[in-house]
């Protein structure tokens, strides 16, 4: 049994309006989970150990619900092109290399170390198409202490020929993926299906995912509406299929029990905003890697009213950032952009970006994830650091501040299952594996 208090500024939000703000107070924790928060110590808690750590900011730990696993050493480069250019000429590539086992090791011990390091203890991955890689990153995550969602990515159509699948094999090698890793890591890890985009998959490879998605009773993780060079040309290759999302729901990709997560989710039609209501499928924005790749901004503060669940996702290496915050604060920029032009009211605030990143993403995982609230695991941040000489900021101001101009050296300290970890250390021991 482990049983300790911190002492912080605690910020966490309340809904998508509004942050809860409490200063100096205490956090309990035991065995991971947050057994209470208070003004003071409470008496029955009198003898327990207290992690103080003064005026410091504590928040919920971040969730990216869209990233590529294997595009993290290629973040930064090729960024002045346009999706399909960047696939063919960066991506693929990259994403080949991945047959190596040894390559595949390396680069995905730099990205679970980093997105430690940066503050992002769950997540939602895509890979390759390469087995023995995915089985590798599967078991590097569970070892982590991550909570995930990964697997193995499927493509067989409108690929390069030195990175495709036969349509046979990518259903055959994706049932055993899905068999090989059921029920491991009480869960914090788990398989997704994930069909890289319409575009790269055949109607048999999909319908046969499909049957996968029943048996095993699995969700899926894709791309939908991403820009509209993509949706023409998806419209173009499955002209029987009313939109994206349709392609997903009639191939049978969303009758399992798990998420479904669709990525950008830039231009929905009414068919694709009827499939995403009704199986609610999470909408996940990226508003670095769309402004850097593709087309447009999600309409997030109307698609939020009109009942889209949103999350937050750094598309590494669409997008070039690690960290959440940086998407925060790119998420606010954006939608300032899109109000400008479009003369409406898509204006999001810092407190609406922060809960798409921590209480919205948190919630798509099995257990309580992204508050700071009595029952909610302990996965949190202490930030310091943010504030100049000789000027006071407010709690929020401060976690604005760290948004904008912070970096992982603002992190003090990270509890990960209600455990201090150092991201070098895990490291080293997933080295090991
Ligand atoms: N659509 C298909 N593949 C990709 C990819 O790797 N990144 C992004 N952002 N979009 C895609
Ligand atoms: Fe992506």
């Amino acid at each position: 049994m482990t049983l300790f208090a911190c002492k912080a500024t605690l910020i966490s939000s309340v809904s998508f309006e509004e942050l809860s703000i409490r200063k100096d107070s205490y956090i309990i924790v035991r065995d991971g989970m947050i057994e209470k928060i208070a003004d003071r110590i409470p008496e029955e808690y009198r003898d327990i150990p207290v992690h103080d750590y003064g005026s410091a900011l504590l928040i919920p730990a971040f969730s990216d619900l869209h990233l590529h696993a294997p595009q993290y050493v290629q973040r930064g480069v090729g960024m002045d092109k346009l999706l399909f250019d960047w696939l063919n000429d960066y991506t693929f590539p990259q994403e080949a290399g991945f047959r190596d086992l040894a390559y595949a090791r390396a680069i995905y011990l730099q990205l679970i170390r980093d997105l430690l390091k940066h503050g992002t203890f769950h997540a939602a991955f895509f890979t390759t198409i390469h087995y023995d890689a995915c089985d590798l990153f599967f078991r590097m995550l569970g070892e982590s202490g991550m909570y995930a969602y990964t697997g193995k990515i499927n493509m067989d159509s409108n690929s390069p020929d030195y990175y495709v699948e036969e349509t046979e094999k990518s259903i055959a090698d994706t049932e055993r993926f899905l068999f090989e890793h059921k029920d491991l890591y009480d869960g914090r890890v788990q398989s997704l299906i994930i069909p890289r985009f319409a575009p790269t998959c055949s109607e048999k490879l999909l319908k046969g995912l499909g049957e996968l998605a029943r048996k095993y009773d699995t969700g899926v993780h894709t791309h939908v509406v991403e820009s509209k060079a993509e949706a023409a040309w998806s419209r173009e290759l499955f002209p029987q299929y009313a939109s994206d999302a349709d392609i997903y729901e009639q191939t049978g990709l969303l009758q399992g029990k798990g998420p479904k997560i669709f990525a950008h989710v830039i231009f929905p039609t009414e068919d694709d905003e009827r499939v995403i209501k009704k199986y609610s499928c999470i909408s996940v924005h990226c508003p670095i890697s769309t402004n850097n790749i593709t087309a447009g901004v999600m309409a997030v503060k109307k698609m939020h009213e009109s009942g889209y669940t949103i999350a937050l996702g750094s598309d590494i290496g669409g997008g070039h950032r690690t960290g959440i915050y940086d998407v925060i604060s790119s998420a606010v920029q954006s939608s300032k952009l899109r109000a400008f032009y479009l003369e409406d009211d898509s204006r999001l605030s810092l407190a609406n970006a922060f809960y798409l990143a921590t209480a919205a993403g948190g919630n798509v995982f099995a257990e309580n994830i992204g508050k700071l609230e009595e029952g909610f695991r302990f996965n949190a941040l202490v930030l310091d650091g943010m504030q100049d000489k000789g000027r006071e900021m407010t709690p929020e101001e401060r976690l604005e501040r760290f948004c904008y101009c912070g970096d992982d050296r603002n992190i003090k300290a990270r509890y990960l299952n209600g455990k201090q970890i150092d991201p070098e250390e895990v490291y080293e021991r997933l080295k090991r594996l």
